[in-house]
């Protein structure tokens, strides 16, 4: 409907941008070579045109290509942010570039907003690694112990635990608990990151990111070997080896926070690929070396994706409303506890 309507100000051979793009290019420039830009500018102008008509508001993860990440989205945040903020945000319809946990978790805390997800199969392996029964099983096994469960899950897991907790706030909230021992799911990493910064006894789950489990410490000792002054950030979900030789260990939002306030002259961000090419634009002062590992299912959200879920409201995301307000007091109790990292 909207493309129709929408004039786009470019087409690839002449290279008109609008003004809006035309400025955003200027951001972009060293990330996104002239002849993508070309297809992407008018693809950026039809979304955020209709975006204007439907008064939605389009939510990016941090992992988020920079065309979406600086071209279409109002806000940008971790997986958790990503979720207050669609609380606050006045909008009819709220689209959701990230994946299905993401989207899922926003309509939890938003039950009576349309909220959309332009691909439905963007999974992630975390999510996809335990079932509700599992987590009644673990109950079953551990009588008495309370279930801590990672953001990186449906909502039928959040709605069988007693918390959830995400990178940013992790041991705040197994320590919030007050308990000897917490079984904590689905992610072994973060469990073992938590276990090691806590007297609390951790039970994990066999569960691991796709993308995070790819790292090594031999690549980040090779990295210091190259750039002796390099600052490493790392994120929870890497392995333990790969942690204890970061400088910092934080979020996808603690890290950007961290080179906001610490302006290193050269960092590595051991997480997925876009966050450095989405940060490094907003810190031309800071040279980015880029482990590139990608996400498949972040990826799989494409500007195409968007115009089209703007233009036939697709794909809605539904929660049954037993297991949805379940899975909310999870998402809140957590949110009592705080967002950690000084969020
Ligand atoms: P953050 O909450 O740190 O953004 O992490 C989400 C995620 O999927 C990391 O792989
Ligand atoms: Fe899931 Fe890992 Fe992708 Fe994050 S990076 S969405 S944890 S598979």
């Amino acid at each position: 409907m909207a493309s129709d309507a929408a004039t786009p100000f470019t087409s690839s051979t002449t290279a008109k941008y609008s003004p809006h793009t035309e400025a955003l290019y200027a951001k972009v420039k060293d990330l996104i070579p002239k002849v993508e830009w070309a297809a992407y500018a008018p693809l950026i102008d039809d979304i955020n045109l209709l975006k204007r008509e439907r008064n939605a508001v389009i939510l990016a993860h941090n992992y988020q290509t920079p065309e979406i990440f600086h071209g279409v989205a109002d806000i940008t945040g971790d997986s958790l942010a990503l979720a207050q903020r669609a609380v606050d945000a006045e909008a009819d319809v709220v689209v959701l570039c990230g994946v299905h946990f993401m989207a899922e978790t926003a309509k939890i805390l938003n039950p009576e907003r349309t909220v959309l997800i332009p691909d439905p199969e963007a999974g992630c392996s975390l999510a996809a690694s335990i079932t509700g029964q599992d987590v009644r099983d673990l109950r079953a096994k551990y009588p008495g112990v309370p279930v801590v469960t990672y953001v990186n899950t449906s909502a039928e897991v959040k709605a069988e635990s007693d918390v959830c907790c995400t990178s940013a706030n992790a041991t705040e909230v197994v320590e919030s608990l007050g308990c000897d021992r917490v079984i904590m799911i689905p992610d072994e990493f973060l469990a073992g990151y938590v276990a090691r910064n806590t007297d609390v006894e951790i039970i994990p789950w066999r569960g691991r990111c796709e993308v995070h489990e790819q790292f090594t410490a031999q690549e980040l000792q090779s990295y210091r070997q190259q750039f002796p002054s390099i600052v490493i950030l790392a994120h929870p979900e890497c392995p333990g080896d790969v942690l204890d030789e970061a400088d910092m260990v934080g979020s996808t939002s603690g890290m950007i926070r961290y080179i906001d306030e610490q302006r290193p002259e050269q960092v590595a961000l051991i997480t997925e690929c876009s966050m450095s090419d989405n940060v490094a634009a907003e810190f031309p002062q800071t040279r980015f070396v880029r482990p590139c590992t990608i996400c498949p299912h972040m990826k799989v959200i494409t500007l195409e994706k968007i115009l089209n879920s703007l233009q036939t409201l697709r794909y809605e995301v539904e929660v049954d409303t037993e297991v949805s307000e379940r899975a909310r007091r999870s998402v809140e109790r957590m949110l009592e506890v705080g967002r950690g990292e000084r969020g």
